[in-house]
């Protein structure tokens, strides 16, 4: 059954809260196994065959556990390549952090995370939180006709 794997920072409880949403809307679609949590070791990431990571923008950036967690998987060499990816995160006024995820999934670990960035101002409101919803069920689903087609 295709795993996927939610994983996210967050600070003050609204990453938090679109996780959480994220988890259930990817829960509606059948035949996945969802994860969702705030600890992942870089070995562990290849288990899953989706990948979403949720981060806050701090000072222009993604959380250091996020960066400290891929750059652990970038000198392991840990291999993502081919997998689904996905981002999202709460900002205030620049939202760059889940950007910058979606680069390094690209860029380094050759992931296949062509779905725009989910960001969200501050806390989610009630269609905020549809959003995080559609966005978690629109990459299950996407996952699960990946594999079929493949
Ligand atoms: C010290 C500090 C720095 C921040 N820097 C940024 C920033 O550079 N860009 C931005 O878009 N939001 C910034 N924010 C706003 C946060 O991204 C926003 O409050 C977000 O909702 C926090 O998410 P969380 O509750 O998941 O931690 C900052 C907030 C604080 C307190």
């Amino acid at each position: 059954m295709p795993k996927i794997l939610i994983l996210y920072y967050s600070r003050t409880g609204n990453t938090e809260k679109m996780a959480k949403a994220i988890s259930e809307g990817a829960k509606t679609v059948q035949d996945t196994m969802v994860e969702l949590t705030y600890h992942a070791t870089p070995e562990t990431l290849n288990t899953f065959d989706a990948i979403i990571v949720g981060t806050p923008t701090y000072h222009h950036d993604m959380t250091a556990d996020v960066k400290r967690l891929f750059e652990e998987a970038a000198a392991k060499n840990v291999s993502l390549k081919g997998k689904v990816g996905a981002a999202f995160g709460s900002y205030g006024w620049s939202g760059e952090a889940p950007k910058l995820v979606l680069e390094i999934m690209k860029n380094r670990f050759e992931m296949d995370a062509s779905e725009p960035p989910l960001l969200i101002r501050y806390t989610p409101d009630q269609s905020g939180l549809e959003q995080c919803m559609a966005f978690g069920k629109r990459i299950a689903e996407k996952l699960v006709r990946g594999l079929t087609v493949n």
